[in-house]
């Protein structure tokens, strides 16, 4: 029986040495919990050496069991050691790693701002709102009735001509102009109305310096009982001194389908004058169109394109660098 005494007792020596030399040699807290499990857990190595106590005398078992929990308490401590010194350590690298100096140069963030499109349309809206207007919108796809039937477009106006507009392939058409969005205001809301309506149309010109085939407008509609042409030449007056600051304005007598009587606004701008957007009183046929009452009210509109304001006012000489998004040109506003 001795041999198997010495046996278990070189075993124990022999686990003692090689576990302590293990955990000597960890890096991490996971291999550390690897090597608990593989000589102190359950199925571990030493449970596996114990497992041969069966075949001791009894009067040997003391001796076997007091070096196996020597073996343990002395491998447990040496674990328990060992993962503090990891964990002090994993503490230590996260604070370094952590570390913020506030010493170094930040980063810089660019920062970005308005279109000069976006920010006249606001500046427009803006004046409006101020005259008690809402603002409202519609689509760009658009159907021939609001686009022009109901604007009062005869049949064979030019602009439905497949020159000018362009026409879906499922008949539709994209806007020409914000107008069609007076029409479906008005269908949806009733007298007095003040609405400001500013969106993106679509001609199909041929793109130069001063024409796109997409560009922006702003519509202006008021109806109510008792609006007269002086109310919009006023309205119109005080919008555009707002703009372009003290100056003078005349209206020209011209034609839209929509409007009767309708004018053309020149404002007078270093020395020229500058024709600057459309109007007129709403033509009755189309307060007839959405079910009001042309002998009740009347009223009044206007329509303009964005980017003709915006070149005049920032002097300009070419739309498309509006839509070429090169920062150095929009850099500067
Ligand atoms: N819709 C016209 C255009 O695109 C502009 C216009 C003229 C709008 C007169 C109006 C208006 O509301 O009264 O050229």
């Amino acid at each position: 029986m001795a041999t198997v005494l010495n046996e278990l007792e070189s075993q124990l020596t022999h686990l003692r040495q090689e576990a302590q030399d293990a955990i000597a040699n960890t890096t991490t807290l996971e291999q550390l919990e690897q090597l608990r499990i593989k000589y102190l857990g359950k199925k571990g190595s030493l449970s596996q050496v114990l497992g041969g106590m069966g075949k001791l005398d009894a009067s040997d078992r003391p001796r076997i069991g007091a070096l196996a929990n020597e073996v343990k308490e002395v491998l447990q401590t040496a674990l328990d050691q060992k993962r503090e010194t990891l964990q002090a350590a994993q503490i230590e690298a996260q604070l370094a790693a952590e570390k913020i100096d506030v010493t170094m140069p930040g980063v810089y963030i660019p920062q970005g701002h308005t279109h000069p499109l976006t920010s006249t349309i606001e500046r427009v809206l803006d004046i409006f709102v101020g005259l008690g207007y809402t603002v409202a919108e519609g689509p760009e796809m658009e159907t021939d009735y609001y686009n022009f039937e109901a604007l009062n477009f005869l049949e064979d106006h030019p602009a439905r001509d497949m020159q000018d507009t362009l026409y879906l392939p499922d008949g539709n058409l994209l806007r020409t102009h914000t107008s069609s969005v007076q029409i479906r205001y008005m269908e949806n809301n009733d007298p007095p109305i003040r609405v400001a309506i500013p969106g993106r149309c679509y001609r199909r010109d041929t793109v130069d310096a001063t024409h796109s085939a997409v560009f922006h407008q702003v519509e202006i509609l008021a109806v109510d009982e008792g609006l007269t042409f002086t109310d919009l030449r006023g309205t119109l007056k005080v919008f555009l001194e707002e703009i372009f600051g003290d100056i003078q304005i005349r209206l020209r007598p011209s034609f839209f389908p929509f409007t009767e009587p309708s004018a053309e606004v020149d404002v007078m701008w270093r020395g020229r004058w500058l024709e600057v957007m459309g109007c007129g009183m709403v033509d009755p046929n189309v307060l007839k169109a959405v079910g009001y009452d042309p002998e009740i009210y009347t009223g009044f509109a206007a329509g303009f394109g964005v980017e003709r304001f915006a070149m005049v006012l920032h002097q300009m000489d070419d739309i498309r660098r509006l839509y070429n998004s090169d920062l150095r040109f929009l850099r500067q506003f």
